[in-house]
């Protein structure tokens, strides 16, 4: 089984609100639908959609005032609206993409999974859908209410359901020295053994912006998938062929991240 987590700033216009990049979502699609039906789980983003809603409403510090719980709603339903545009284009396709909740059953501990079967997700793959889920608003146990990220989401569904690879779909070629964004000579980290990856995270934390453009965070969670033996692949998700090659194994440029 195969877990792809498409980063918000591939399927949506980050800086535009509420806008789906359709052009990237055709393409995905096309290429996901290609690789199907070998079993695969999709985990995608908020990007513009989830994050400008959340943010809004405070909703990543946890219930504050009952004036959030609409927020709560709203930001559900941002990325029930991003959501039901990836799994119509993947339907236009001829894919079975079926759009699976995470609020709706999956609870967070301080911002951490902590109860969620997912069990009904693998059957599903059994049965032969492609199951579509997503970073989502949750219920908290100690906070009321937390933002789960597709990241978090994607690692505790690629090691619960034993999958063989893990692919995080962003919008640089992977892991950088630097910020690629900002640093024109920062290198691509072709590979990153566990040992270098507990190193990377523990000099990443110390600085006090994330100088990897977002990254630290995402190969912080990934640590774990990488520990309970997931091989984690990220790739740039924006550049035509990249997911497809990554879903059928052929190489491909980026960052591998393996034991
Ligand atoms: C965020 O999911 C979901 C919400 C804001 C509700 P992610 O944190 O995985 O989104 P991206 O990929 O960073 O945009």
């Amino acid at each position: 089984m195969l877990v792809v987590k498409l980063g918000g700033s591939v399927v949506t216009v980050k800086d535009q609100p509420m806008t789906a990049h359709h052009e990237n979502i055709e393409q995905l699609a096309e290429e996901i639908k290609a690789a199907w039906p070998s079993p695969i789980v999709i985990v995608h983003g908020g990007g513009s959609f989830g994050h400008p809603v959340a943010e809004k409403f405070g909703l990543a510090d946890g219930f504050t005032s009952e004036r959030q719980v609409i927020g709560f709603s709203r930001t559900h339903q941002a990325m029930v609206a991003l959501n039901t545009i990836i799994v119509d284009t993947l339907h236009d396709k001829g894919a079975p993409a079926l759009s699976v909740s995470p609020s709706s059953f999956i609870t967070t501990d301080d911002g951490r999974i902590s109860k969620a079967d997912f069990e009904i997700v693998g059957r599903l793959v059994v049965r032969g859908f492609l199951p579509i889920l997503y970073g989502d608003a949750v219920l908290d146990r100690t906070k009321g209410f937390s933002i789960l990220s597709g990241d978090q989401l994607a690692v505790h569904l690629a090691t619960s359901l034993g999958a063989s690879k893990l692919i995080f779909g962003v919008d640089v070629d992977g892991v950088h020295t630097s910020n690629p964004k900002l640093v024109p000579q920062a290198k691509l980290i072709q590979h990153l053994s566990l040992e270098k990856l507990k190193g990377f995270v523990k000099i990443g934390s110390a600085l006090t912006s994330d100088v990897t453009g977002g990254m630290l965070g995402k190969v912080s969670e990934a640590k774990a998938a990488v520990e309970a033996g997931v091989e984690v692949q990220i790739v740039n998700a924006t550049k035509p062929g990249v997911i497809l090659k990554a879903l059928i194994g052929e190489p491909v440029a980026g960052t591998i991240l393996a034991r």
